[in-house]
């Protein structure tokens, strides 16, 4: 990533091709031959090391580009296969862990990921039969490091921005837990076939992560973009974000998808109050107190950390060359000038 300087990075979020699932073994045996024959000759341990050597040098890189205090966020599934009838699993999440300790990163508390299937074939072995049956593998990690101490806000300004990018008191109490499902959030963008396709993650995962994890402004960067859901939740979000990908076949994809999902993006906030005033009503109906005034949008919030909690609308997406875009934002003054219940209007236009 040699566009990138040293300590330019705030966040990374990623989910990096899978080693030892089928579906992207061409895909590493392309960038080194020598694991197609260690497939071919069943030497299955050997082929499962290559894949993550080649992922090792995109996570010493990151090393490089992400600043102190900045934090890496990385979606990663394990692997089951069989080789000359013996049943393994290959447990990408644990050698990942390793090599990020290994550069200095310290880890943080992880996130399952549970992604319950109820297809009938999610049962792997001999069926009611003991002892050769095998748990259903239904979850992925979302594995968290740290570069260095922790990110420091000194300025006022740094402060200012902090407390603008809160996020509110119910949305910690979800997103900060260790196990996140996606039941019941909103649906993806269009485009599922493709998606489908790239395994690309559910909007949400990357976009809860870059509130958590990144300031309004800061720069979020996707090593592994492919169909680039981080750069479009960063883009919702109000972050500047950089994706890397090999596959250029996805780049019109990008295109399509950011140029008609600009409604979408913009819902995404919108849904986020309406999310939070019926979360009031509620509380206010149990006749439990909200003590706090949002001096932004005016509703009440449950702790003086989101008094000046700012969301921010996208308004608009323009190309500003052959591989990037710029977004605006309205301008907060008109937002503050429509009540919260009624900003739905945005989509209208
Ligand atoms: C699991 S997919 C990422 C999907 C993405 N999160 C999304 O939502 O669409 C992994 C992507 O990494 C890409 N890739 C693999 N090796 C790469 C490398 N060395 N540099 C950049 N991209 C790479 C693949 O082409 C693939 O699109």
């Amino acid at each position: 990533m040699e566009q990138l300087k040293e300590q330019s990075i705030d966040l990374v979020v990623t989910s990096p091709p899978y080693p030892m699932i089928e579906m992207w073994d061409e895909q590493f045996c392309s960038i080194n031959p020598a694991i197609k024959k260690e497939i071919d000759c069943g030497n299955y341990n050997g082929a499962f090391e290559a894949m993550h050597q080649i992922l090792d040098g995109v996570w010493q890189e990151l090393w490089r580009v992400m600043k102190t205090g900045a934090i890496a966020c990385i979606n990663i599934g394990d692997a089951t296969r069989t080789n000359n009838q013996k049943f393994q699993l290959y447990a990408n999440h644990a050698r990942i862990q390793q090599q990020f300790q290994a550069l200095g990163f310290d880890t943080l508390p992880l996130i399952l990921w549970r992604k319950q299937t109820n297809a009938p074939n999610k049962f792997m072995g001999s069926g009611m039969l003991p002892a050769g049956a095998y748990v259903t593998l239904e979850h992925e990690y979302i594995l968290l490091f740290r570069k260095g101490n922790r990110r420091q806000f000194n300025t006022a300004a740094d402060k200012h921005q902090r407390k603008q990018s809160a996020y509110f008191w119910e949305e910690r109490n979800t997103w900060f837990s260790d196990l996140w499902d996606f039941k019941g959030v909103r649906q993806d963008t269009n485009n599922r076939e493709l998606r489908r396709r790239s395994a690309a993650f559910p909007f949400n995962l990357p976009y809860r992560l870059i509130n958590m994890y990144s300031l309004n402004g800061d720069t979020v960067l996707d090593p592994f973009a492919g169909t680039g859901t981080t750069l479009l939740a960063a883009m919702a979000a109000g972050r500047n974000s950089v994706g890397y990908e090999l596959d250029l076949n996805f780049l019109p994809a990008l295109h399509t998808m950011v140029e008609q999902n600009i409604s979408y993006l913009r819902q995404v906030s919108i849904e986020r109050i309406e999310n939070h005033l019926k979360f009031v009503q509620t509380r206010v109906g149990e006749g439990k107190k909200l003590k706090y005034l949002n001096s932004y949008f005016g509703f009440p919030v449950m702790t003086a950390q989101e008094q000046d909690l700012q969301i921010l609308f996208v308004e608009q997406i323009e190309k500003s060359g052959e591989q990037s875009f710029r977004v605006s934002y309205f301008d907060p003054q008109y937002i503050k000038s429509i009540a919260p219940e009624d900003l739905a209007i945005l989509n209208l236009k």
